[in-house]
């Protein structure tokens, strides 16, 4: 039988069809993410593996588990962590779970943007300090989102499923391709991405992180953001420079920032977590029960899928 092992314990409901086809499955019972020398020492002699984005899947790693090795199925829709050309070089399948999670990212992105602009987690804070007087005319004011432009850099499936819950904003996008259906169905509008920064007052980033798109957000281009916008990242950490953003919140250079991913996970830059224009969420685009649990399944119906001699169902695209 086929040997999978599943690099740390996820929704159950993967796992029992990876259980119900009887493969010798081992699911890591290490409570983290596993130390690379137990990964490399757990993946020998697997036929697939289970990864998730806290796991580098690099050519050492494929190369400890051996030629047999036939598939990664990532448990989530990003794969900067799997390095794609040692994997075609090895014929090895690499597959992502993209669409189940795409609702549980927008929300919580919507979210953020609510938080933002109503100063919730300020709010909050300001209720449990005791610092709450009563009502007073002045107190924590906002900014209404009617009206307001949106700008979505990226638009594949989560950033049109985060302009479509917003019907109030202006939605104004910035993507390697033109979308013209959703421009004139949702009247979405193309800018470039500087001008997308001068316009919006909400950014927010919706890419893979790629070569191309690692450290998108510099210094540079934080200065042309208006001084009255927010930036939302959900996406990836790298996308944006961390200690420039450091930067322009502090010296009020945009005014505010809702991130749920870091560059350096699990770390933040130095002075981020004391800003109180910064919402900090511990990247939890997918967390909920119905996103994870859809995750769980199709990662392990990529696997099967291979291990079957079939087409996965979602395949990362090698080229
Ligand atoms: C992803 O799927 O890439 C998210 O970052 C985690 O679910």
């Amino acid at each position: 039988m086929p040997k999978i092992f599943v690099t740390r314990r996820i929704p159950d409901s993967g796992i029992r069809l990876l259980e119900q086809k009887g493969f010798d499955l081992e699911v890591s019972d290490f409570d983290g993410v596993l130390p690379r020398d137990a990964l490399l020492r757990k993946v020998r002699g697997m036929d697939a593996i289970l990864s998730l984005l806290t796991d580098r899947m690099d050519e050492e790693l494929m190369d400890a588990a051996g030629p047999q090795l036939k598939v990664i199925g990532q448990f989530a829709v990003g794969f900067d962590n799997i390095d794609l050309k040692a994997a075609a070089e090895r014929r090895i399948v690499v597959t992502n779970t993209p669409g189940v999670l795409t609702e549980a990212t927008a929300e919580l992105t919507v979210a953020l943007i609510y938080a933002l602009a109503r100063r919730i987690v300020e709010a909050d804070r300001h209720m449990r300090g005791g610092t709450f007087k009563g009502w007073a005319p002045l107190m924590l004011l906002g900014n209404d989102l009617t009206g307001k432009v949106l700008g979505l850099i990226g638009l594949g499936r989560i950033g049109q499923a985060v302009g479509e819950r917003l019907p109030q904003m202006k939605i104004r996008y910035h993507d390697l391709n033109r979308k013209e259906q959703l421009e004139q169905t949702r009247g979405f509008e193309y800018r470039e991405l500087n001008d997308l920064l001068r316009e919006a007052d909400f950014v927010s980033i919706h890419v893979p992180l790629t070569d191309q798109t690692r450290r998108l957000i510099t210094m540079e281009r934080l200065g042309m953001m208006k001084r009255s916008a927010y930036l939302i990242n959900t996406s990836r950490g790298p996308v944006v420079d961390e200690l420039s953003l450091v930067q322009a919140l502090k010296t009020g250079r945009i005014k505010g920032a809702a991130l749920d991913v870091y560059e350096e996970e699990p770390l933040m830059a130095p002075g981020l977590a004391e800003l109180s224009n910064a919402v900090l969420v511990p990247h939890i685009g997918s967390a909920t029960e119905e996103a994870r649990s859809a995750m769980s399944e199709l990662a392990a119906k990529n696997i099967i899928a291979v291990l079957s001699g079939q087409e996965p169902l979602t395949p990362v695209d090698m080229m």
